[in-house]
């Protein structure tokens, strides 16, 4: 076995880092291997064809890198790419290698967040016009009123720093007001992209009452840790050194600037081309 193989961890960009925290906070023995695709960010207003042919490219170049697990840390491309790489590509491509998205996750544990059964999501409109958060739901808890938000600027304003300005305030107050004016019972609400933890107070600040506001770091890191212990022989293709490594499909510069906000703590990153 190659003795680098790490846990390659995916996004369209710096959200994916805000789930990769998590994750090296609670197995931080494992190696991992970042990739952002930022020279082709956002993904969330293009087609399921696009965030498809994106995140297959992507993945592939992760599994040249020896990964032999994957994680989608982007909800766009968990709901609109990763049913079918699991189905159409990985037989043939690497029947033994796996890829895991953030959305099942945090639907088999959503139910545990509210009292009120009404709960709300926001997301890119690539994931909320899916409807994938709505089948799955249903799958773990059929009693859930659901009622979902298309957030289309909020990823643009975080990736361009902007996420702090009036401006900004302006676009996180008004998906919020619609969201609750669709259900004033909600009393949960899922961060339904991995951008959205770094605007969380924001987000708060403009909720009409208090309410649970579910990030999907460490319910994914949470499940990533069962599924390692109830998958041996994947886990033993994991090799085990803490490294972490980081690469960007545009600037590494930028990116490096960037991504301490998202990861907590100074990243150094390669630029991989596609
Ligand atoms: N972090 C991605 C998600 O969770 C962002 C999507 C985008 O690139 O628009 O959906």
């Amino acid at each position: 076995m190659n003795s680098y193989s790490p846990i390659g961890i995916f996004d369209s960009g710096f959200g994916g880092l805000t789930v990769m925290k998590e994750i090296t906070e609670a197995l931080p023995h494992y190696d991992y291997l970042y990739l952002g695709d930022n020279a082709r960010a956002p993904y969330g207003s293009r087609s399921f064809e696009t965030v498809y042919e994106y995140t297959l490219e992507c993945v592939k170049a992760l599994f040249q890198q020896n990964c032999h697990l994957v994680i989608l840390a982007c909800n766009t491309a968990s709901a609109k790419a990763l049913r079918s790489i699991q189905q159409k590509d990985l037989p043939h491509l690497a029947p033994h290698k796996r890829v895991l998205g953030v959305i099942r996750p945090t639907t088999e544990v959503i139910g545990n967040y509210t009292q009120s059964r009404h709960i709300g999501i926001l997301g890119t409109a690539g994931t909320v016009n899916s409807g994938s958060y709505l089948v799955e739901i249903e799958k773990f808890f059929p009693d859930l009123v659901i009622s979902q938000e298309a957030c289309p600027m909020w990823v643009p304003l975080i990736e361009n720093n902007e996420y702090l300005s009036a401006g900004a305030d302006f676009f996180i107050q008004q998906h919020v007001t619609r969201l609750f004016d669709k259900d004033p019972l909600i009393d949960a609400v899922i961060l339904g992209c991995t951008h959205y933890p770094i605007i969380e107070n924001r987000i708060r600040h403009f909720l009409p009452k208090p309410v649970n506001l579910v990030s999907q770091g460490k319910i994914v890191a949470h499940s990533l840790k069962d599924y390692l212990l109830r998958h041996p022989e994947l886990e033993q293709h994991c090799s085990k050194n803490g490294k972490r490594t980081f690469m960007t499909t545009d600037q590494p510069e930028s990116f490096d600037a960037s991504a301490r906000l998202f990861f907590g703590s100074a990243v150094t990153s390669h630029h991989l081309g596609l």
